[in-house]
């Protein structure tokens, strides 16, 4: 026996002349040029066969199935857009004259008339002609340091929807994964308008499978069954919760989930050793999730500028990350470092962060030297996202807006609430750590004492904010620069455009020329942008 389905495949295949085939068969077909099909799609199941059978029984041939040979889709209730979305869906309108999209109406006057009634304007889909005309096939260059991303989006819809599921491929560890949907999201961040058309992606570049069929579900449905499924479950709201934590990576989080750990209320509870970023990073868990604003990346910025001079006159700070890329916040500040004379920067982050530390600025710090030699590195290494400056992370603890406003208080507060004892307290933890003599003990007692000081944050004079200084040698400068400004995408792809497309390889320290066996030197963004043969984008631009 035939399937049921089966047969009215075969049956819209074979055409219109076997009206035995099409079901009831209560009539033979009488328009053979009319193919006919019904859109369940808010008309419903049950009124949608209730009408087909009766266009049936007059004479017309009412396809099951979409296929290539309907001539005429009729909906109610829906858009010409939407309808236009749904083709698109079924492969698009592939036949040699375009397909009708009409109104229920046309098929209600039709089943009067006893024959196809002429199709007038009013029982075409809205819009449905100028669509035509105004669908905008998108196109755009493969890399994204060839296009320019301003900080608005007209597809924030669909780039959140696949920053989702970037995001579960990183927190994965699946890198590859999360990079393919990054680059999907950009290239839909760099259109100039909405997507409302499968069809408008045409040629575009990037754009998995995987990425297409999130974007079909969001742009027919409104949403996308498995990103909004990925957000509620609980593996993945553990990861971000737990991946929130300052110093905590994918990899904690993933043992701690295994070990049953999803709340920062378990982990608490879990006595679990937490090394002294983390510390840090639980006890101030709220406003380091909170966004930092650009008036505290300024505040941020003047203390930083006040200690550089202090401690070197003459050095310079510049303020990188995504708030030099004009975002209005951040989830922390970034600064690069550098003095004009080469040399004269050295050993100059330790005498920074000295002069924070005694002024009571920093609840956490961590420096890492300098180990970048370009003698003893070379080009051969592969580039990696990590480079070798002088830098340190940190938590700044900056007054509050009211208490910047007058500096007198904020010596007083950041003095009264820096807590000498508990800073040596620290120290010690940290010496201990890192010469491998993890004592439990005092881990614990670290530990407990952030517990305990879990006050109301919102009396406090100050807020906890993460800071990056990163200090390099003037001439590294404009590859640190470039480099440190981001966004990662916008990074990552200008690396790959250069290694892939000519033959160089690029860091936050250098350019190298694979071809000509040699560096190519820069003062500026503007020269590495012309080696590398792209146009300069400004960082305003580099949102992507
Ligand atoms: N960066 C880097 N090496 C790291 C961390 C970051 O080179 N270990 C670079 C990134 O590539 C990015 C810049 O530093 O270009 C800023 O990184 P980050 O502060 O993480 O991101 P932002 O773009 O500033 O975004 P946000 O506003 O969330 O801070
Ligand atoms: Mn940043
Ligand atoms: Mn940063």
């Amino acid at each position: 026996m035939v399937p049921l389905k089966r047969r009215k495949v075969v049956s819209s295949a074979v055409g219109n002349n076997n009206a035995a085939d099409h079901s009831g068969g209560k009539a033979p077909t009488k328009f053979p040029q009319v193919v006919l099909f019904l859109l369940e799609r808010k008309m419903g199941a049950s009124r949608r066969a209730f009408l087909s059978q009766l266009g049936r029984k007059k004479g017309f041939q009412v396809e099951e199935l979409f296929s290539e040979n309907v001539t005429h889709v009729i909906s109610e209730n829906n858009s010409g857009e939407e309808v236009r979305t749904w083709l698109d869906s079924q492969g698009g309108d592939r036949g040699p004259t375009p397909v009708h999209l009409l109104d229920v109406s046309w098929y209600t006057e039709s089943m009067r008339a006893g024959r196809p009634v002429q199709v007038l304007d009013r029982h075409k889909l809205q819009k449905q002609q100028i669509d035509e005309a105004e669908v905008v096939v998108f196109s755009v260059p493969s890399y994204a340091c060839q296009r320019r991303a301003t900080l608005d989006n007209h597809n924030a819809i669909l780039t959140d929807a696949l920053s989702v599921l970037a995001e579960n491929a990183e927190l994965s560890d699946e890198d590859g994964r999360g990079v393919a949907f990054r680059r999907a999201a950009a290239v839909l961040k760099a259109l100039p308008k909405p997507v409302t058309r499968m069809t408008q992606l045409r040629g575009l570049p990037c754009l998995g499978e995987h990425s297409l069929r999130v974007i079909r579900d969001i742009l027919e449905n409104g949403a996308s069954t498995e990103v909004e499924s990925m957000k509620q479950s609980e593996r993945f709201k553990a990861l971000k919760v737990l991946t929130g934590i300052f110093g905590v990576g994918t990899k904690t989080a993933d043992r701690w989930i295994r070990e049953g750990i999803y709340t920062l209320q378990q982990l608490r509870d879990s006595g679990q050793t937490l090394n002294r970023a983390q510390q840090a990073g639980l006890e101030h868990y709220v406003e380091l999730n909170q966004p930092v604003t650009k008036a505290e990346a300024d505040a941020v910025g003047e203390i930083v500028e006040r200690a550089v001079v202090s401690v070197l006159p003459g050095a310079q700070i510049t303020l990188t990350g995504g708030f030099r890329r004009g975002k209005l916040t951040g989830h922390d500040v970034d600064f690069l470092i550098t003095h004009p004379e080469e040399g004269r920067e050295e050993g100059l982050m330790s005498k920074v962060v000295s002069w924070l530390e005694s002024q009571g600025f920093l609840l956490y710090q961590k420096t890492t030297r300098n180990s970048y030699l370009e003698s003893k590195d070379g080009p051969a290494r592969p580039p990696s996202n990590m480079d070798r400056f002088e830098r340190c992370f940190s938590v700044f603890k900056l007054a509050k807006e009211e208490k910047r406003k007058h500096p007198g208080t904020l010596t007083e507060n950041a003095e009264d609430t820096c807590r000498p004892g508990a800073h040596m307290q620290v120290e010690g933890a940290e010496s201990r750590l890192q010469t491998g003599e993890t004592s439990q003990s005092q881990v614990q007692t670290g530990e407990q004492r952030h517990l305990v000081e879990t006050k109301p944050a919102g009396h406090k004079p100050w807020r906890a904010v993460r800071v990056d200084l990163v200090v390099s040698p003037i001439s590294q400068f404009a590859f640190a620069l470039l480099g440190w400004t981001g966004s990662k995408l916008f990074e990552r792809e200008l690396r790959r455009w250069a290694g892939h497309e000519k033959a160089m390889s690029l860091s936050s320290h250098a350019l190298y020329d694979n071809t000509q066996s040699k560096y190519l030197r820069a003062t500026s963004e503007e020269e590495i942008f012309a080696h590398l043969g792209l146009e300069f984008i400004p960082p305003s631009e580099r949102n992507a």
